[in-house]
Order: C-alpha cells, then sequence, then structure tokens
C-alpha cells in the first residue's frame, strides 16, 4: 500500500500503483511508462462561468480555438488528388484538399468573393477544382485563383491577390491537423513529448474503421472531461470494476498541451476492498470489444490475467496477419493508454482498443457539442484495400447501442459516460456554488487543461 502523506498532492489511492503493475509486466516496459510526471497545481474551485457563460465561450472563439492544433481528418480520408474533408469547430472552417502535386493543403473554407462557404460544413469528396456555389468563382487545388465571371466588372481585384486563404496542416500519425493561426509553432512542437513517446508509426498503420458523431446537451469541455479521469468508473460503470484498477489508475502532464492517464486492465479496483483469482480476473477480462476472444483462455501457474490475456492478443494479431508484437509489454497491449492533446483530442496508443476522441462546441452554441469517438484498426500487412467509415450521427438522446457494427458492451459504456453529461450541464447552472471541486490527483489533467486554456485567454 502506497504511503499516504499529508501535503496536498502527494495521497495516492490504496492498492496496487501503476508502477507496481509494470513491474510484473512479462516484457521490458518501455520508459516513457516507467516514468511518473505531476505535481500539484493547487486546489481552488474552477468557475461553472468556463462552462456556462457566453461570453466565456466567445472568447475561447476568439483567443484558442484557432490558435491550436485539431486533428482535422486522416490522411486516408484524401488519397488522391482533388479529394477534400471539411473541418468545422465554432465559426472555424478549413477546406483539407489534396492538390495537384500530391501535397496536402488546407484553406479557410470561404469564398473570397463574398464569403460563401465553398463546402458543406462536415462534407467531403472529390472535386476537380474548388468553385464556389454562389457566383462561380473558381481556385485550382493549389489555391490559385483560376476564373470569376465578368472579369471587366473587378478591375480591382487582381488574381494573385485572392488565393484562397492558407491554414496550416501538418502530420502526425496518419492524423491531418490543422491550425487557424499561420503562425503557430510546428505541430510537432505543440505535440512534445507525445512523439517521443509513442512512435507516429503506431498510428500510422492504423485506419479507421468506425466513426459516430454524437450530439450533446453539454459544454464541449464538460463533454471531454468525463473522458479525463477514471475516478468515475466505480459510479458510472460499476460493472467495469471487478477488471479495471480505476482510483489506482497513474495520471501525468507535460508542459502546456499534453497529458495522459495510465489505466490499468486485468487489475481489480481498490474500492471493491476483495482479492479475485487470477483465473477470475481473465474470464471477466475486458479487452477492447472482446470480440476477438471467444474461446476460454486459462492462466497458466505461476501466471497473471494480464500476462495471459495480452499473449493471447499477440497470438491472435499475428494468425490474423497482423504486426508481430512479441516486443510489445503488456500493459501497451490491454492497459488504457490515453494521451490528451489540448484543447479537445485523445489518443489511445493501447494495441486490444486503439480509439481516438475529439470534441467541439456544436456550432456556436456553447451549451451544446459533439463528439467523435473513432476507432481504428490495424490495415492489412498485405495491402488489401480498406474501406474508411464515414461518421455515424447520433442524436443526443440516441443510444450508442443502435450504432450498426458497435459491440453492444462498448455502446453500453458509452451511453453511460453520455448519460452524466446534460446533468453536469445542467446542474452547473442550478448549483447555489460558483464552481467544481477537484480531486488534486485523479481529476489533475482536468487543471491542467484549464491552466492552459487560461494561458491562451490571457494572452
Ligand atoms: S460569394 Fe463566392 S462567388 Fe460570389
Ligand atoms: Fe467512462
Amino acid at each position: 500500500m502506497s504511503e499516504v502523506s499529508t501535503k496536498p498532492g502527494e495521497a495516492r489511492s490504496p492498492g496496487l500503483t501503476v508502477q507496481e503493475i509494470l513491474a510484473k509486466d512479462s516484457k521490458p516496459v518501455p520508459k516513457y511508462l516507467r516514468t511518473q510526471s505531476y505535481e500539484f497545481l493547487g486546489d481552488e474551485d474552477l468557475s461553472f462561468e468556463r462552462y456556462t457563460n457566453k461570453n466565456f465561450h466567445e472568447m475561447e472563439i476568439e483567443k484558442m480555438w484557432g490558435r491550436t492544433w485539431q486533428w482535422a481528418c486522416r490522411e486516408e480520408h484524401i488519397p488522391e488528388t482533388g479529394d477534400y474533408y471539411v473541418y468545422d469547430v465554432g465559426p472555424y472552417s478549413a477546406l483539407i484538399v489534396r492538390s495537384s502535386s500530391g501535397e496536402i493543403k488546407a484553406y479557410r473554407n470561404a469564398c473570397m468573393h463574398r464569403g460563401t462557404k465553398l463546402k458543406p460544413g462536415s462534407s467531403n469528396g472529390w472535386t476537380e477544382a474548388i468553385r464556389c456555389p454562389y457566383h462561380g468563382w473558381q481556385w485550382n487545388l493549389d489555391g490559385e485563383l483560376e476564373s470569376f465571371l465578368s472579369e471587366w466588372d473587378f478591375p480591382h481585384v487582381s488574381p494573385e491577390d485572392y488565393g484562397l486563404i492558407p491554414v496550416r496542416a501538418e502530420l502526425w500519425g496518419g492524423f491531418i491537423f490543422v491550425n487557424f493561426d499561420i503562425d503557430a509553432i510546428s505541430l510537432e512542437e505543440y505535440l512534445d513529448p507525445l512523439p517521443s513517446h509513442i512512435s507516429s508509426e503506431v498510428f500510422e498503420v492504423r485506419y479507421v474503421a468506425m466513426h459516430i458523431e454524437k450530439e450533446l446537451n453539454c459544454n464541449w469541455k464538460i463533454a471531454s472531461e468525463a473522458f479525463l479521469e477514471a475516478y468515475h468508473v466505480p459510479e458510472t460503470h460499476p460493472e467495469l470494476m471487478q477488471t479495471n484498477g480505476d482510483v489506482n489508475t497513474q495520471y501525468d502532464f507535460y508542459g502546456d498541451h499534453v497529458n495522459r492517464l495510465v489505466n490499468p486492465a486485468g487489475t481489480p479496483s481498490p474500492v471493491l476492498g476483495k482479492s479475485m483469482t487470477e483465473q477470475e480476473i481473465l474470464d471477466l477480462f475486458l479487452v477492447g470489444d472482446r470480440d476477438d476472444v471467444d474461446e476460454q483462455l486459462k492462466v497458466e501457474a505461476g501466471g497473471t490475467a494480464r500476462a495471459t490475456m495480452s499473449q493471447h492478443v499477440r497470438d491472435s494479431v499475428l494468425a490474423a496477419g497482423g504486426p508481430d508484437l512479441s516486443d510489445v509489454c503488456d500493459s501497451e497491449i490491454v492497459d488504457t493508454i490515453a494521451y490528451f492533446v489540448f484543447p479537445n483530442q485523445q489518443f489511445f496508443s493501447g494495441v486490444s482498443f486503439p480509439i481516438v476522441y475529439r470534441f467541439r462546441p456544436l456550432g456556436l452554441d456553447h451549451t451544446r457539442s459533439v463528439f467523435d469517438f473513432v476507432i481504428l484498426k490495424t490495415r492489412p500487412s498485405k495491402g488489401e484495400e480498406v474501406q474508411t467509415a464515414q461518421p455515424y450521427p447520433l442524436k443526443a438522446d440516441e443510444s450508442y447501442t443502435t450504432v450498426p457494427g458497435l459491440d453492444a458492451t462498448v455502446g453500453y459504456v458509452f451511453d453511460q459516460d453520455t448519460g452524466n453529461m446534460q446533468a453536469a450541464h445542467e446542474g452547473a447552472l442550478a448549483s447555489g456554488r460558483t464552481g467544481v471541486t477537484l480531486a488534486n490527483y485523479q481529476e489533475i489533467r482536468i487543471r491542467h487543461m484549464h491552466r492552459t486554456l487560461d494561458k491562451y485567454l490571457e494572452e
């Protein structure tokens, strides 16, 4: 049991720490997992106004959304010249295209004549040229103005001044990130230290197998924060406790833009206060959707549920023609290792459930949001064609269990998560208090995110 200190932020849950669990890994554990990066950032309440006040939302739009790197789509969404994808956040809209030379380029999705959106919000497809639907001004894929009607009436328009306005677009992990601030720091600098922890290739070899876009009746930060801690697991997902180290999750933050959690699987919640045999744990072990685990697995004498399940995943991935995972440690296979990148996205690097989250305000409304939940799969090694999934829309009152192809258990868990969100927003308005009270350790990622948000808003 870890020692309990009286200094704020130093206390930890009873039960095994993540580092103690990693010490029993059946493979060498890489250094990025063996280190911790936490410090106490204060225990003041966070004002409810940050979620409920329209002026605060407008400040976020003015000072934050247009200056931060956000993943917009995947490289495989625009493989051919002329393919395009639109990413919208608040009033901002980026038109991302594959140019004639095969480069990825992005522009403000607005006409240089009278501002009309060139392609509809959240659309994607193929186009020969970028043509405004209103009066037909037309640009090539490199953003150069090619033609417009009645040139004789615009002697003041010289085509070289009327190219589409560029948006920064850079790649990491097969994701295309955009930044509307042309002077922003590079994506590589922004993501530091994520690329030194997780190789870009880990995500590059995957493709979008499922994308669910759910509307939520809450501020976008309330939605995002529901996935920044595992403190909610015992109350919101009690069925997961037998095989999930919830309150003994490890939390780390780095610089301004990146934080992470390492949530151990195959270990019972310390909140249960009971021990289980390794076989009992293995029988309930949930790796991703558990679709691939139909046989009755057995823990060998002296073995652990974590090692047994990890080996099962290594074997089945290899048998399915996937990569050799012999050197990948148990934690990287079965645990939830989730990297948050400010302001609105999380990347899950684990082998058994490679997913990505993104949260955005819905249009200009600070009381509604969109939650993009993406399930990635490893591309077949023999290069067979794969189908990149289109977003599947879900209204706020629709259940994840109705999504075709989504495992029912996973759908149920996401219904549990999103089921709290409207109540959290409404309670923020109804509360006689002024703000949110946070745990020093388990909710540090939320405080870290707000600290960075303040840095943007104060500039
Ligand atoms: S507004 Fe686009 S061509 Fe007129
Ligand atoms: Fe949850």
